[in-house]
């Protein structure tokens, strides 16, 4: 059974239709990469499904749950969350504070405690600068915090919207280690990224969006081999 199955989805803001009826599965276990050139339709894509913006129409299934319009907070103690694009972390509140707001649904001290330990042993320097705002993070350190966050509810899909974006070579190379580290876990990944080779060489499968539609999909294999009508769909050089 898909982890996350997807029929039909639209997404509209007044007159713009930014997501045109797509429908596309997410198996466990996968790493699925969204490609495709900027105004595609891929944050809307992954915001409409983690709740951030309304489904205009069509239907989203969550393993086994219709969740087609659940706002994000419901969607965490479910096991699906998103660690959307420009990070949006809280610079005034410190690195703890930021990330105990992904706790959402976690009640349990143990599991509270297990959440913490996860995360700081993923990335140490989290730990070491818990007690800063997360302003004074670097660019890099400040995507961890927003993927530590997302961790914190212990998702079962995450959906990771351009997670390199911006980022300095060697952090992408982190970002991008992170990933399978992940996936090792157990953690089902999506992930938008305009690092198409990157986003390939770790991705199973993938799917292509071009003005509001997957334009094209398949193994990643297929798709890093794609001609050239796929490279500009694909905003590459
Ligand atoms: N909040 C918004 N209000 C109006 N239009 C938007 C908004 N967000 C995105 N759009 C439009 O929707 C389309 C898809 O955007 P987006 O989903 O951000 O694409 P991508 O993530 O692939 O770059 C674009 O035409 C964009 O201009
Ligand atoms: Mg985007």
């Amino acid at each position: 059974m898909p982890l996350l199955s997807v029929d039909s989805l639209q997404v509209r803001y007044g007159a713009v239709e930014a997501v045109r009826g797509i429908g596309f599965e997410i198996h466990p276990g996968e790493i699925v990469a969204f490609l495709g050139a900027n105004g595609a339709g891929k944050s809307s894509t992954l915001n409409a499904l983690a709740g951030l913006v309304p489904v205009a129409s069509g239907r989203v299934v969550f393993d086994g749950t219709d969740i087609t319009h659940h706002a994000p907070e419901r969607l965490a103690p479910m096991g699906m969350t998103l660690t959307p694009e420009g990070r949006r972390i809280f610079g005034t509140l410190t690195v703890e504070e930021n990330l105990r707001m992904g706790a959402y649904g976690v009640s349990d001290r143990a599991e509270m405690d297990a959440a913490w330990a996860r995360v700081y042993e993923l990335f140490p320097i989290l730990f070491e600068r818990r007690s800063q705002y997360a302003g004074t993070l670097s660019g890099g350190q400040q995507q961890m915090l927003a993927v530590g966050r997302s961790l914190m509810s212990n998702p079962r899909l995450l959906l990771l919207d351009e997670p390199s974006l911006g980022l300095a070579p060697k952090i992408v190379e982190q970002i991008f280690e992170l990933i399978g580290v992940l996936r090792d876990q157990g953690v089902t990944l999506v992930v938008v990224e305009q690092n198409v080779a990157m986003a390939l060489e770790i991705a199973d499968r993938g799917y292509v969006m071009s003005g509001g539609r997957i334009v094209s999909s398949g193994t990643a294999g297929d798709l890093s081999q794609a001609d050239r009508l796929q490279a500009a769909y694909l905003g590459a050089e």
